[in-house]
């Protein structure tokens, strides 16, 4: 198959994706130090790198270290609850004059010499200052380098490129879509992260379709519910309503939170709800009765929740987000999940794990703790992680296999792995943003069994 429209040729990259045969992903790309190296010059210094989660900095001079290959950058809260960032490095004589995070009286002293810096960077202070020459005590060169830095979606997010438009036009229409879900109202419940000894998009990429759930999720896989429905067979309301109500709870409590236990209490209470006897029907009455009760649970308690029925009906129904390329989110009713990825060498990858909900007014749960990093075979892993990451390993060692040359997709189900993999493409080739652009916003929306498209390039 080929890409429709006009005829392309592969763009000037290694390992290049092939516009004639977009189905197919070349195994390098997975762990060939070159072409690692090329998305660590030519990708993500390019694109918004999901910094921290706005909750870990709550109050003026909290700051949070974020750490990206050899840099590292200070997150933090300004007097007037503005977010700025900082190379973290002292101007003196290179200290990371920061680790981890916390609250700054002041500013910033480094821990060698002393320098200081105020939360706007300047710098505020040099003991023995007079033994320095004059050129070394230029105003401004002395100054902490800022790094550009944006709030959207409860998230600091920051961009080593200046030309790169800015956050929420990177991320359209998922960004649109998800302020109208008050995506800003949720915060940190719970927060996992493991290291996993595969290539950041092998990880990511476990996470996007659909097509891996009867053999990888078994448990999930439920007689009776909305996708286990095949056209003509006969349909029961009532055990329709118990595989819905199945598939939530084991969704909840596999992924710790992915569905919010609130929520399936919630559905649990409508287990005796009258349906249609028609599937479609009967698909459509459920899921309006379960986001009401939804929102009535949620709104009596006075937490911020939008009209899911009048998102639905705007069409701002899809459960996958892609902040491309390393952030996503996964709403669900009420509550989210959310995932990072960070590359931290070609085949070894930290990903983070955030079920997110809403909370009343008045009982903020406070600054999350960050997780200790578990390895992907730990025990402590829900049971869908576990199983996720069962299979991850193995594939990032099969694909050294000599007889293996690329991956084989379904070009109607696994379709968005090319969609992702081109747009890699297109950042590796140096396209400009003006071409980039239209293409972040085919990928950002609704991953799941997305069919190849055409990204303009
Ligand atoms: S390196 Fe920071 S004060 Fe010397
Ligand atoms: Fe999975």
């Amino acid at each position: 198959m080929a890409i429709v429209g006009q005829k392309r040729s592969a763009l000037p990259v290694p390992y290049a994706m092939d516009p004639e045969i977009p189905d197919r992903v070349r195994k390098e790309r997975y762990f060939d130090p070159d072409f690692y190296q090329l998305e660590v010059e030519l990708l993500w210094p390019r694109v918004w790198q999901m910094a921290c989660r706005l909750e870990e900095i709550p109050s003026p001079h909290d700051f949070v270290e974020y750490e990206f290959l050899d840099q590292s950058v200070v997150v933090l809260r300004t007097e007037d609850m503005a977010v700025r960032a900082f190379q973290n490095a002292c101007r003196h004589r290179g200290v990371r004059f920061v680790q981890g995070r916390g609250t700054c009286e002041q500013g910033f002293t480094c821990p060698f010499h002393g320098w200081c810096y105020g939360l706007d960077g300047q710098n505020t202070g040099i003991p023995r200052r007079k033994s320095f020459a004059e050129h070394n005590l230029e105003p401004g060169d002395i100054d902490l380098v800022p790094v550009r830095c944006e709030v959207w979606g409860g998230c600091a997010w920051i961009n080593f490129s200046d030309d790169a438009p800015p956050v929420r036009e990177c991320f359209e229409p998922a960004a649109t879509i998800l302020d109208a879900w008050k995506v800003e109202s949720l915060r940190t419940e719970k927060w996992f992260a493991g290291r996993l000894p595969v290539n950041w998009k092998l990880a990511v990429e476990a996470f996007v379709e659909m097509y891996h759930v009867v053999q990888t999720h078994p448990q999930l896989d439920i007689p009776g519910m909305r996708y286990s429905l095949r056209p003509g067979a006969p349909f029961d309301p009532r055990s329709f309503i118990d595989a819905e109500i199945e598939y939530l709870r084991v969704m909840s409590e596999g992924m710790d939170g992915m569905v919010h236990a609130n929520d399936v209490r919630v559905a649990e209470g409508l287990r005796d709800l009258a349906l249609p006897v028609g599937p479609q029907l009967a698909i459509s009455t459920w899921n309006r009765a379960l986001n009401d009760a939804v929102i009535r649970w949620h709104r009596e308690r006075g937490a911020d929740i939008p009209d899911i029925n009048e998102l639905d009906a705007q069409g701002f129904n899809e459960t996958f987000y892609q902040c491309f390329p390393h952030y996503f989110v996964l709403p669900m009713y009420s509550s989210a999940s959310s995932y990072r990825f960070r590359p931290l060498g070609p085949e070894e990858t930290l990903m983070e794990i955030w079920s997110l909900t809403r909370f009343p007014k008045g009982e903020d749960p406070g600054r999350p703790a960050p997780p200790e990093a578990w390895e992907a075979d730990d025990p402590r892993w829900p049971p869908i992680p576990t199983q996720d990451f069962s299979n991850l390993p193995r594939q990032q060692k099969g694909l050294h296999a000599k007889g293996f040359e690329y991956m084989r997709l379904n070009e109607r189900l696994e379709g968005h792995i090319s969609n992702l993999q081109r747009t890699v493409d297109g950042f590796l080739a140096g396209l400009p943003y003006e071409q980039l652009l239209p293409a972040l916003r085919l990928v950002n929306v609704a991953p799941f069994d997305k069919p190849i498209l055409d990204l303009g390039f």
